[in-house]
């Protein structure tokens, strides 16, 4: 009896959820696609998957049952608490965040002993793995690249680069020391991503949702306080470049890698450089400045800007969108359209 073969994509409902089901049902391929959430997701996204399940990646039993059912070929671990949600709960979000990716990097282990292939897993990671300890040493860094700064301040941060070592550990060295050397089972990618801006979804719990809310809530003639300076800076890219980024480091060769994680960049503009953007596309926007200086603080510890070379050389990394495309052709004409059908 053959188990049904899938890609499963975990948080299967969150934004990147959202980006990478459609992309993903759009492009085909032999697999189908397997949702995992613990939601249930919007009718649109679950007519676009061939199996749906709802519950949690720490829930041991139903991880046995989906190993049971399926034969998973690639996974797309996109579950995890974000940096603001997870200040508020560390422990939760170390046992999401942490306990949930070894359970799915566990699962693709003995889903990869049972079909014999490798099992590629795509885990995004974030510019909140790196902690710069004051804003004069963040204004020198400048470009970080992916060694440095390696000292998050957060628990997300924390718990974001230690599963990177997860991934390079069940990658690379997996049981080690067993008397039969094993064959790696899983092909660990990795991109730290910057903050995320999509015209369809809003984030929740992120510390970098200022600006998809700033956008978002102008678009619906709201006011919006801003909760970080307006000289704040960190990357931000359009929804549609990370999630091409996703699918390109997938198809990468294996033979063009040479790293596990890679960060990727696409423009940096400053709270009040996105304010001002947002005002001339929607001339009514109430925006104010009401920074949160906790909040702030963990804006500031992330960098200005990331050194993406390794991406670019590798694998083709580029964005299609800059700033000003990000917001003329992508965000404003749809988040325009999405409000006027609401
Ligand atoms: N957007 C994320 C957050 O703000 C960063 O990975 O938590």
């Amino acid at each position: 009896m053959r188990r049904k073969p899938v890609v499963l994509i975990t948080g299967a409902s969150g934004e990147m959820g959202h980006g990478l089901i459609e992309r993903l049902s759009e492009r085909g391929g032999s697999l189908d696609i397997l949702a995992l959430d613990i939601r249930e997701l919007s009718p649109e996204l679950k007519a676009r998957c061939a199996h749906t399940l709802v519950g949690a990646t720490l829930d041991q039993f139903l991880l046995g049952r989906l190993v049971s059912e399926f034969e998973s070929h690639a996974v797309f671990h996109l579950a995890a608490l974000l940096s603001t949600r997870s200040e508020f709960t560390p422990e939760t979000a170390h046992q999401v965040n942490v306990g949930g990716t070894l359970n799915l990097l566990k699962l693709a282990v003995e889903q990869s002993r049972w079909h014999g292939q490798r099992v590629k897993f795509m885990f995004p990671s974030t510019i909140a793995i790196y902690g710069i300890p004051d804003l004069a040493t963040k204004q020198r860094a400048g470009r970080v690249n992916e060694d440095q700064f390696l000292t998050p301040a957060t628990m997300y941060g924390a718990n974001k680069l230690y599963c990177e070592h997860l991934g390079r550990y069940y990658s690379r060295h997996y049981r080690q020391l067993a008397v039969e050397k094993e064959r790696a089972g899983i092909d660990f990618r990795s991109i730290r991503f910057p903050g995320l801006i999509s015209a369809f979804t809003v984030p929740s719990g992120g510390t970098s949702d200022y600006a998809p809310e700033m956008i978002h809530a102008a678009a619906q003639d709201q006011p919006y306080a801003c909760f970080v300076r307006e000289d704040a800076r960190i990357p931000f890219m359009a929804m549609p470049d990370g999630i091409d980024a996703l699918l390109r480091l997938m198809d990468a060769a294996p033979e063009a890698l040479t790293r596990v994680v890679y960060n990727i960049g696409a423009f940096n503009p400053s709270a009040g450089e996105i304010a001002e953007l947002t005002r001339k596309a929607f001339p009514g926007a109430m925006i104010s400045f009401q920074p949160d200086l906790k909040r702030q603080g963990i804006v500031d510890s992330w960098p200005a800007d990331v050194d993406d070379s390794a991406a670019r050389r590798d694998w083709g990394w580029k964005p299609a969108h800059d700033l000003g495309t990000t917001f003329h052709e992508y965000l404003v004409p749809n988040i325009r359209q999405r409000y006027a059908r609401a």
